[in-house]
C-alpha cells in the first residue's frame, strides 16, 4: 500500500443481511492538509463493533446512519501525522472517532490524547478500559442492579462486553451464568473466568429448559447481548422484580426478517423492568468507570481476551467474525506503522 495516499473502505450501499465487498469497497485518496483546528492521525487501531453493523442500515439510531460514500465510522486510535491545533501535536497517540481507513482527519479538540508510556497497551483503550469495558460495567451495575445472592445470566458471554459483565456480576457476589456458542468459549467463562456455569447455545436445544436446568433459583438479571430466541427463553425463566439490561440484539442485525420476542408478557406476569441503554449515556462518568475497571485489571480480578488481526485489508472479513462468533474476545484490526 501507497502510505501518501488515504485507503479508505466506505459505504457504497446499504446492506440487507451481512456486508459484503461490494457494499464496502475502498479507494485511494490523496492525503491532504488538515484544515485549521484539525488534526491528521495514522490508524494504528480500528475497533471493530457490532453497532457499526447498525449504522450502516438506515434506521432511527442513537446515531447518524454512514451515509453512502461515507467511509464506515468506526472509535480508532492513531498517531498525529499533522496538526493545525494547539491541542495536538505530532507524533501524540489519541483516541478518536474515525473510520476504516488509513488516515482520520478530526478535530483536535475531540480527539482524546492517550499516554503511550503509561505500560498500558493502546488495544486496551478499545477494549477493557474502553467502550466494551464502560459498556459491561454500566449496564450491569446501573441497569441490571443485581445484588449479592442473585442470578445474573448474560449472552454473548465469552464476548468483549459479555466476558467482563460475568466477572463484575461474580465480585458483586452473584451466581453467573453465561451463554456462549462454543465448547472452548464455555470452558473460558467457567474454568479462567469464574463463571458458575456455562451453557453452549448451539448444542442445549430447548433454551427455556437449559436455562431452567442452569438457575435453578430463577434469572434475577438477565444481561441481553442477543435478542432473538434466547432473549424468548429467558424471559420465561425470570423471577418476580426481576431486570433485563439490554445491551444488543446481534442475532437480529443481519437479519430484516426476525421476529420479535414472543414472551414479553412476562413483564406483567413477574413485575420485571426491562431497559436498553447505550454506553454513552454514561459519559460523565466514564472517568470513574475507567478507574475501577483498572484497578481490577491490576489487581488480577478482570481477565479479558483481545482479538487483534493485522493489515486494514483485512478489515471487512474481520468485522465478519462478530457475526459467526469466531472472534475470541474484543476484535481490533491493527494497522501496524
Ligand atoms: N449498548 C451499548 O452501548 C453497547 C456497546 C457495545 C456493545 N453492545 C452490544 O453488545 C453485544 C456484544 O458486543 P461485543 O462488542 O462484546 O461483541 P462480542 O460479544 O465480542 O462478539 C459478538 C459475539 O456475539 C455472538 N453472536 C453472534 N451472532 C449471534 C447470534 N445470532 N446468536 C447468539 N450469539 C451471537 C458471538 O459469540 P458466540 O460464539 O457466543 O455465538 C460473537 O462472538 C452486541 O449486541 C453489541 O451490539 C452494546
Amino acid at each position: 500500500m501507497n502510505e501518501s495516499m488515504n485507503r479508505q473502505y466506505y459505504l457504497a450501499s446499504r446492506p440487507i443481511t451481512l456486508p459484503t465487498p461490494s457494499d464496502v469497497p475502498y479507494r485511494d485518496v490523496p492525503v491532504r492538509e488538515p484544515a485549521e483546528g484539525e488534526a491528521v492521525i495514522r490508524n494504528l487501531y480500528i475497533s471493530l463493533d457490532p453497532a457499526i453493523r447498525g449504522w450502516m442500515s438506515e434506521v432511527n439510531n442513537y446515531i447518524e446512519p454512514i451515509a453512502i460514500g461515507d467511509p464506515i465510522r468506526s472509535s480508532v486510535i492513531g498517531r498525529v501525522v499533522k496538526s493545525r491545533s494547539d491541542l495536538l501535536e505530532e507524533g501524540d497517540v489519541v483516541m478518536s472517532l474515525g473510520g476504516w481507513e488509513r488516515y482520520t482527519y478530526g478535530a483536535a479538540a475531540a480527539m482524546h490524547k492517550l499516554d503511550e508510556n503509561a505500560g498500558i497497551p493502546l488495544s486496551h483503550f478499545l477494549s477493557v478500559l474502553g467502550p466494551t469495558g464502560l459498556t459491561a460495567y454500566f449496564g450491569l451495575l446501573e441497569v441490571g442492579r443485581p445484588e449479592p445472592g442473585q442470578t445474573v445470566l448474560v449472552s454473548a458471554a465469552a464476548g468483549a462486553v459479555g466476558s467482563v459483565v460475568g466477572q463484575i456480576a461474580k465480585m458483586r457476589g452473584c451466581r453467573v451464568v453465561g451463554m456462549a456458542g462454543s465448547e472452548e468459549k464455555c470452558r473460558w467463562i467457567t474454568e479462567e473466568l469464574g463463571f458458575d456455569q456455562a451453557i453452549n447455545y448451539k448444542t442445549c436445544g430447548d433454551y427455556e429448559a437449559a436455562i431452567r436446568q442452569a438457575c435453578p433459583d430463577g434469572v434475577d438479571v438477565y444481561f441481553d447481548n442477543v435478542g432473538g430466541d434466547i432473549l424468548d427463553g429467558a424471559l420465561m425463566c425470570l423471577n418476580k422484580f426481576a431486570r433485563v439490561a439490554v445491551c444488543g440484539w446481534i442475532s437480529t442485525y443481519n437479519d430484516p426478517d426476525a421476529p420479535g420476542p414472543k414472551n414479553l408478557w412476562q413483564l406483567v406476569a413477574q413485575s420485571v423492568t426491562i431497559q436498553g441503554f447505550v454506553v454513552l449515556d454514561f459519559q460523565d462518568r466514564f472517568a470513574e468507570g475507567i478507574d475501577q475497571l483498572a484497578n481490577w485489571v491490576m489487581a488480577g480480578k478482570l481477565k479479558f481476551r483481545e482479538d487483534i488481526v493485522d493489515g486494514l485489508d483485512n478489515v471487512l472479513p474481520t468485522f465478519l467474525k462478530l457475526f459467526d462468533g469466531s472472534n475470541s474476545g474484543k476484535l481490533i484490526v491493527r494497522n501496524p506503522e
